[in-house]
């Protein structure tokens, strides 16, 4: 029995029916070059369900004005729904507290502002900052920033032909210098999940602080920020089945409380005079300026939905997802998988003999299949495998089992046209 089933099975958990969850999303009903849609690009961006489309447009037609400045009705009630979400995101990592959650604009505005915050104020020349091959470059460029300013100094954890980060070289870069480490929680270009609970404990018996990048991992399982005991945790809502603009940065409210602003303006200040500015309490002290109002909320209507399906259930149905998918894919004479990681999420990238990433992407869209082909924005993975791009197909818990099928059809269809 596949794990989905025997979990829907279980009693007590929630039902999960495939069709009945695609007809939540109205854009799976679209026609792609004549050809139903078949939607596997998720890992740059999910779709929305109804829920948060209606959602949005409920708050900007009868909720909106701006939050925190006024004692007007429609100023209340939009500060209300805009805490009310981060309240939402808090239990959905279980965070002990709302003011740990900063809404930021995604998960590298969330990083920028740790290397700003944390890192401008904690790191000065001769440290070390540890990250690994599985970064996206979100993950990699703000600690360079910092490390050129600060005469800093980046290391980096190596991979395996697997795709998988090497835990005792990991183990070895820590010295005296040491001062931080950021990791991904999963590879968005290999679909690797990394022991980060691991990885945590042994940076911290060091005194060393760590930040997990969370984009690829929170939209495929449960987080817990604090069974993981991570400093600081980020994503975006757009990966959620939210709105693109919007993504939170979960940190230890001590270590918040401790860092700088990284933007100045409205909202964030105590009191400000043209010799001296006092800062707001956390969260506001990193939410300058008029947020993204109607995205928070929406945002909040996505963990709605996505904690009534149930974040167990749908790990189980995209572990069935990839368990098929691989196995159908190994199947095809001369298509490499590029990253086979025993513990991965439902990211399968692939590389085919003689044919261009962009070829594949170009003729697999002929028959409605939306995939990603590049370097995924994490070009050290590409250097790794020696490719320089790969095509990849990441899935969501609204795809079904008859979409791999027809992209198995699609691609032998690609090599025939190439042989
Ligand atoms: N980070 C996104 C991806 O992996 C955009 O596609």
């Amino acid at each position: 029995m596949k794990l989905a089933e025997s979990l829907l099975k279980s009693p007590g958990t929630p039902m999960f029916n495939i069709e009945q969850i695609r007809s939540d999303f109205p854009i799976l009903k679209l026609k792609i070059n004549g050809k139903p849609l078949v939607y596997f690009d998720n890992a740059a961006s999910s779709q929305m369900p109804q829920s948060v489309i209606d959602r949005m447009i409920r708050y900007q037609t009868t909720q909106h004005a701006n939050i925190n400045r006024a004692v007007h009705y429609l100023s209340e009630t939009a500060t209300e729904e805009y805490e009310k979400s981060r309240n939402k995101l808090k239990c959905f990592i279980n965070a002990s507290e709302d003011r740990e959650v900063i809404f930021t604009s995604g998960t590298t505005e969330a990083i920028n502002l740790v290397a700003h915050g944390y890192g401008r104020k904690f790191i000065s020349s001769g440290d070390e900052i540890i990250l690994t091959t599985l970064e996206h470059h979100s993950n990699i460029v703000p600690w360079q920033m910092l490390a050129e300013e600060k005469g800093a100094r980046i290391r980096v954890v190596p991979i395996n032909n697997a795709g998988e980060l090497l835990i005792d070289e990991y183990e070895q870069l820590f010295n005296k210098h040491t001062k931080f480490v950021g990791i991904t929680h999963v590879s968005n270009a290999l679909g690797t999940i990394n022991p980060i609970k691991q990885m945590i404990e042994f940076a911290h018996a060091r005194n060393v602080p760590v930040l997990v990048d969370g984009a690829q991992a929170a939209p495929h399982m449960k987080i817990d920020v604090q069974d993981l005991d991570c400093d600081f945790y980020a994503f975006s809502g757009h990966k959620l089945c939210g709105p693109t603009g919007i993504g939170i940065l979960y940190g230890k409210a001590f270590l918040l409380e401790h860092m700088q602003p990284f933007k100045g303006g409205g909202d964030m200040i105590a009191s400000v005079t043209f010799e001296k500015t006092t800062y707001n309490t956390i969260p506001h002290k990193f939410e300058a300026g008029t947020p993204p109002i109607a995205a928070a909320i929406g945002f909040g209507a996505a963990i709605d939905y996505l904690s009534e399906i149930d974040m167990s259930v749908i790990e189980a149905h995209e572990h069935d997802l990839i368990d098929y998918a691989t196995e159908k894919i190994s199947l095809i004479p001369g298509l490499r998988i590029i990253g086979d990681a025993t513990k991965k999420v439902a990211v399968l990238s692939f590389a085919i003999d003689k044919i261009h990433p962009h070829d594949i992407g170009t003729l697999l869209n002929q028959e409605g299949i939306a995939v990603r082909t590049g370097h995924h924005c994490a070009q050290p993975v590409m250097r790794h495998f020696k490719v320089p791009a790969t095509t990849r197909a990441s899935f969501s818990f609204y795809n079904s089992m008859s979409e791999i099928d027809a992209l198995i059809s699609a691609i032998q269809k690609v090599q025939k046209i190439f042989s």
